[in-house]
C-alpha cells in the first residue's frame, strides 16, 4: 500500500468555498457540527450569524470550527476589513442558511437588505440553499408556505424541514435537517454537471438463472445501490440506461432507457448493446456466476429421500468482455466481500480490465437490504474511502469521484 496515494479522508468538497448562514433557533448548535463535516472534506467554510442567531451559539465557536473570522453585522470594521460584505458574497459559491428560520425565510422572499445575511443573499450569484427550522404550527402557517413557494419559484432549494419532536416538546415537521444529510446535499449539489454529454449504462439487482418452471438460482441483491447509481448519475447530467434484473424498484426520474432482464445472458446481450454507444459502465449488478446447463420447462417433480444433482455452467463475465473490446467505455465494477475486502478489489480490479472497483463488506447490518453502506473505491495507483451513509447520498458521492477518475484518464 505504500507506494499508493491513500487518501482516507473524503476530499469530495476540497476547495469548494460555503459561506453558512446562522439564524436564530435552537438548531443552531447543530450547525457547529455542520462546519466541522464540511471542513473534514475539504470545504473552506464562512460563517455568517444574523443578531439572533447569537443568543444561541456565540461567534467564538464558529470561529474556533471555520478557522475564520465570524461575519455578524455589515458594520463590522473588523470584519469588513479582512472581507468586505461584496468580496464575501463573490467568494461563496453556495449559500446555505442553515437552520434558516421562519423569519429569515420571510425576509429572503420579500428581499430585504437591512442585515448582513439578507444583504449576502441578494449580492450573490451562487445558489441558495435555506434548512428550514421552526416550531411546526409556524411551518404550517399560510404566510411560511406562501414564501417557501416565493422561494421554490425562484429557484431557491428550501431543505427540510424534517418531521418528530421539536425542542419545544410539540412534535411534527419543523426540525432542521441533519448535518450529514445537509453536507450530502452541498456534495451533490457540485456534482451537478460533472457527467453532462456523458452516455452512462448502469447494471443493477441481482441474476435469476431458472432451473424449471418455478425454480432458480439468484444472488441476494435488492437493486438498491444501483438504482441509486442510475438516479444520481442522471442528476449529474449523464443520459443513463439503466439495466435491471428482477427487482421491484421504480425507475429513477432521468433514465432515459431502462432495460428488465431476468438472467445473466440476458444481462449481458442488454449490457453489451446499451454499451455500444457509452463513456461509462458502472456495474452494480450482482450477475450469477453459473447457470444451470439445462433448464426445464416444467416443473420438476420432487424425488422423496432421494439426492439431486443440478449440474451449473459458467455465465459469461459482462465486465470482462467489455474490457476485451477495442475501445470500451470506463469500467466501473463492484465487488461485495465479506471478509479481506482490498485484497479481493485488487485482484478483480486488474483481472476483469477495470478502471474502478466499489468495493463493500457485506455482512450482518451492511450491504444487501440495508438502507445504508460503507464503500471503499480503488483504481490503479490510489484508493478512496466513503464512509457509511445511505445509498443514494454514497451514490452521489460515487458519482463525484467517477466523473473525477473519468476526466482524468479518458479527456
Ligand atoms: O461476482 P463478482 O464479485 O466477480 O462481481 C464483480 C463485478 O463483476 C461486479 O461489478 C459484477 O457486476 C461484475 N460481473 C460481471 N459479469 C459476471 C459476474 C460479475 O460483469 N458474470
Amino acid at each position: 500500500m505504500s507506494e499508493l496515494t491513500y487518501m482516507p479522508l473524503d476530499t469530495s468538497l476540497s476547495q469548494r468555498r460555503i459561506l453558512l448562514g446562522v439564524s436564530g433557533g435552537i438548531a443552531a448548535y447543530k450547525s457547529c457540527e455542520l462546519v466541522r463535516r464540511l471542513r473534514d472534506l475539504g470545504a473552506q467554510v464562512r460563517v455568517v450569524m444574523t443578531e439572533s442567531a447569537r443568543h444561541f451559539v456565540g461567534t467564538t465557536t464558529f470561529q474556533a470550527l471555520s478557522g475564520q473570522i465570524v461575519h455578524t453585522s455589515l458594520w463590522d470594521t473588523q470584519a469588513e476589513a479582512a472581507m468586505g460584505h461584496i468580496e464575501l458574497a463573490r467568494w461563496a459559491q453556495r449559500i446555505l442558511v442553515a437552520p434558516a428560520s421562519a423569519d429569515v425565510l420571510a425576509r429572503l422572499a420579500h428581499g430585504h437588505a437591512d442585515d448582513l445575511l439578507s444583504t449576502l443573499c441578494l449580492v450573490s450569484t451562487a445558489p441558495l440553499y435555506l434548512a428550514a427550522a421552526m416550531n411546526q404550527q409556524m411551518w404550517a402557517h399560510a404566510a411560511v408556505q406562501a414564501n417557501v413557494n416565493t422561494l421554490r419559484a425562484r429557484g431557491v432549494h428550501v431543505l427540510g424541514p424534517a418531521e418528530g419532536g421539536q425542542a419545544c416538546g410539540e412534535i411534527g415537521a419543523g426540525r432542521m435537517l441533519e448535518p450529514q444529510v445537509l453536507r450530502d446535499v452541498l456534495v451533490s449539489s457540485f456534482a451537478e454537471g460533472a457527467l453532462t454529454d456523458l452516455r452512462v449504462v448502469v447494471s443493477a439487482g441481482p441474476t435469476f438463472e431458472d432451473i424449471d418452471a418455478v425454480r432458480f438460482i439468484g444472488n441476494r441483491s435488492s437493486g438498491k445501490m444501483g438504482f441509486s447509481v442510475a438516479q444520481a448519475a442522471a442528476e449529474a447530467g449523464a443520459q443513463v440506461s439503466l439495466v435491471a434484473g428482477p427487482v421491484s424498484l421504480p425507475t429513477p426520474v432521468g433514465v432515459v432507457q431502462r432495460v428488465d432482464v431476468r438472467s445473466a445472458e440476458q444481462m449481458h446481450s442488454a449490457v453489451l448493446d446499451a454499451c455500444a454507444q457509452a463513456d461509462i459502465y458502472i456495474a452494480a449488478a450482482a450477475v450469477g456466476d453459473y447457470r444451470p446447463l439445462a433448464r426445464s420447462d416444467c416443473k420438476l417433480k420432487k424425488k422423496s429421500g432421494a439426492e439431486v444433482e443440478l449440474t451449473l455452467t459458467e455465465n459469461p463475465d459482462i465486465l470482462a468482455s467489455l474490457a476485451a473490446q477495442p475501445k470500451p467505455p470506463f469500467l466501473v465494477g463492484f465487488a461485495a466481500e465479506t471478509h479481506d475486502v482490498e485484497n479481493y478489489a485488487r485482484v478483480k480490479l486488474k483481472c476483469k480490465g477495470m478502471d474502478m472497483i466499489v468495493a463493500n463488506q457485506v455482512g450482518e447490518r451492511l450491504g444487501f437490504d440495508a438502507p445504508d453502506n460503507a464503500l471503499n473505491l480503488y483504481w490503479a495507483d490510489g484508493s478512496m474511502e466513503l464512509p457509511r451513509n445511505d445509498k443514494l447520498n454514497l451514490a452521489r458521492q460515487l458519482i463525484v469521484q467517477v466523473a473525477a477518475r473519468y476526466q482524468m484518464v479518458r479527456t
